[in-house]
């Protein structure tokens, strides 16, 4: 069962209604991220779409402390596509759905195009998941009486795209994505890899400022898996700011940045090295060599 279907691990809604994202606002001067209050630096002129300052997330686990991210200070900017990697239970499931607000943090801080996310209640975190993020999980969450059209135009719908709009993107993915003839099937027709590539172009199809996805490839034979990195690349190169957590080298080749989480700590940061690195405009062609 996926974690993220655990509603009980949700923050109460917040019965005020009024938090800043809903009102539109951008937060007052001192409640930008602490790292920037702290070097006395100006504020960029474009706000990362994600920032997070000293993030932790402790369970409790029958009343003992289970630490799974442990003070992350992580940054990307817009357009960045960043690989998270680490050996199992590193925390980067925990700091995923931090980031999309599916599982409140302990402490920290988490910012999200310049605005303070952590604080928000339920209400506001799903207003703001339905207009600015796209969630692949590793487990998809496919709605069982749509079909696959419906699951892929649903969000772009519920977003206030057009009839038209959502339906000229959603052929664009499935076609994308090799599904254009598995439109009208239900998700329970459909083989685990075809569900899990239905799930990435549903999360696109909203055209999110962020795009996080738990193990994207996980379940893919190597022809799909290809046909995913190639969508990744592609939305990539037109600006889609990407964090993918992947344990596979090759899927994190074709990011931008390798960040490595150790016993929910990041004890590596650092670009994709250079002779690894996609050239502008070639991803299909790195997929390839490497698939
Ligand atoms: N709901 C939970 N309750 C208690 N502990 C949890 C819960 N979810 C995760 N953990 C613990 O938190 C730590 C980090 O788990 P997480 O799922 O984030 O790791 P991961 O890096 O995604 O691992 P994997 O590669 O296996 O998916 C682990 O020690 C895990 O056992
Ligand atoms: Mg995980």
């Amino acid at each position: 069962m996926s974690r993220e279907a655990g509603g009980g691990r949700r923050r109460a809604a917040d019965e005020s209604g009024t938090d800043p994202v809903e009102r539109g606002e951008r937060p007052a001067r001192d409640e930008r991220p602490a790292e920037r209050v702290r070097s006395g630096e100006r504020p960029m002129r474009a706000d990362p779409v994600v920032a997070t300052v000293n993030l932790v997330k402790i369970y409790q686990n029958g009343g003992v402390p289970v630490p799974a991210v442990r003070g992350v200070d992580l940054r990307v900017e817009r357009g960045e596509f960043v690989a998270i990697m680490g050996p199992s239970g590193s925390g980067k499931s925990t700091l995923v759905h931090m980031l999309g607000g599916l599982d409140p943090r302990t402490s920290g801080e988490i910012w999200l195009d310049g605005k303070r996310a952590d604080t928000l209640g339920e209400s506001a975190w799903a207003l703001l998941r339905r207009k600015k993020i796209g969630f692949v999980f590793q487990f998809f969450n496919l709605v069982a009486n749509m079909t696959v059209a419906d699951n892929v135009e649903l969000p772009a719908l519920l977003a206030g795209a057009s009839p038209r709009e959502a339906r000229e993107r959603r052929e664009r993915l499935l076609d994308a994505l090799g599904l254009t003839g598995r439109a009208d099937a239900a998700p329970a027709q459909l083989a685990g890899g075809e569900q899990q590539r239905v799930a990435l172009a549903r999360a696109l199809a909203n055209r999110p400022s962020l795009l996080l996805a738990d193990e994207p490839t996980g379940n893919l034979d190597s022809r799909n898996t290809r046909d995913v990195l190639k969508l990744l690349g592609e939305v990539h190169r037109d600006g889609q700011t990407i964090i993918m957590v992947t344990h596979d080298a090759r899927v994190a080749s074709l990011a931008d940045r390798v960040v490595s989480l150790l016993d929910g700590q990041i004890v590596d940061d650092g670009a994709v090295a250079a002779p690894r690195r996609r050239p502008k405009g070639t991803a299909g062609d790195v997929v390839e060599l490497r698939g």
